[in-house]
């Protein structure tokens, strides 16, 4: 589920080279999705709110990952994919007879969390763990990739780097292909089975992050926006973009410090599963717009 997002295609691809047969379903709302089968992978359009759907993604499978969500896609919101639609696949996958499930989660998640994803993805680990499957639950920290975009929208047009907040609080990241590398070992590894595992990259503060990407581009300034923007927009943003809302919600939490964890203790365990920093991240952005 999920596998035309961020995360699933950078991991549609390593399941495939892994010799994994794989079928993606999705809405084909953000990503449009082929029309045909092709490169071991199978795509299904299908809906999270649609327990036939739920039913018919998971039919003949062993291994569910649920890696859709709805707090950054168009006219979807995290009650509707993150929780429902994940405790509706969850169901659907233990009544098809599917032997483990994998659930995205990020690092924060908690029944009264103060973000209501936060709360949305506790209510979904909780329905993996009880669901009589074995399960794995990774929390990740936001997309590297996702906040470079979010953060360099504004670059080329005027020149400037959003920061948010202080800018000083640490948030920990976790790259695309990192979230990636876990769940391919989550599915083969039995020691990532039945427990919540913590997965991130690297951490940074916001104003270091501005700093990397605007020297990277050698042109630009910071533009920040202020905490008490921040606390308007999570209101009064939510009748026209309820996604600005969301992410101006999650930049308040971040300003607290708590979206910041230490990755070297799953890092430890798992050393041989790479990483792919944010040097790195930048350096592939640049050579796919070269391309
Ligand atoms: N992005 C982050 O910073 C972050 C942080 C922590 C955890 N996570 C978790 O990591 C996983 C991957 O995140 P991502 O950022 O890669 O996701 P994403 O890019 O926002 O992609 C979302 C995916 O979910 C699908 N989707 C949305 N609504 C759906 C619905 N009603 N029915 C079926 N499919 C639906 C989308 O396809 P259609 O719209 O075409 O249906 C798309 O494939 C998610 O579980 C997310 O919650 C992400």
């Amino acid at each position: 589920m999920g596998g035309t997002g961020r995360l699933g295609r950078a991991l549609v691809p390593m399941l495939v080279a892994a010799g994994h047969r794989v079928r993606v379903m999705a809405r084909g709302v953000s990503t449009s999705l082929p029309e045909t089968a092709g490169g071991g992978v199978e795509f299904l359009h299908g809906d999270l709110a649609s327990e036939t759907d739920c039913m018919e993604a998971v039919a003949g499978c062993t291994t569910a990952v649920f890696a859709a969500s709805g707090f950054g896609v168009t006219g979807s919101d995290p009650r509707a994919v993150d929780r429902d639609g994940a405790m509706r696949l969850v169901r659907a996958a233990a009544a098809a007879g599917v032997e483990h499930v994998v659930m995205m989660s990020m690092h924060g998640a908690a029944p009264d969390g103060p973000i209501e994803y936060l709360r949305c993805k506790a209510a979904a680990e909780e329905t993996v763990r009880t669901s009589g499957m074995a399960w794995t639950v990774i929390r990740i920290g936001a997309l590297l990739e996702q906040r470079l975009e979010t953060i360099t929208a504004p670059l080329e047009s005027k020149g400037k780097v959003l920061v948010f907040g202080s800018g000083s609080a640490p948030v920990t990241y976790t790259s695309e292909q990192d979230a990636a590398a876990v769940v391919l070992r989550a599915l083969s590894d039995p020691a990532l089975r039945n427990r919540v595992f913590e997965w991130g990259t690297q951490t940074l503060t916001g104003n270091e992050l501005a700093q990397v990407v605007l020297s990277r581009a050698g042109h630009g300034k910071v533009k920040r926006i202020p905490p008490a923007a921040e606390r308007f927009l999570s209101i009064a943003a939510r009748p026209f973009s309820p996604f600005l809302a969301r992410v101006a919600g999650a930049a308040i939490w971040e300003e607290t410090g708590a979206a910041a964890f230490q990755p070297a203790p799953s890092r430890a365990e798992f050393p041989d599963i790479p990483v792919t920093g944010l040097q790195q991240v930048l350096e592939s952005a640049e050579a796919g717009c070269q391309r």
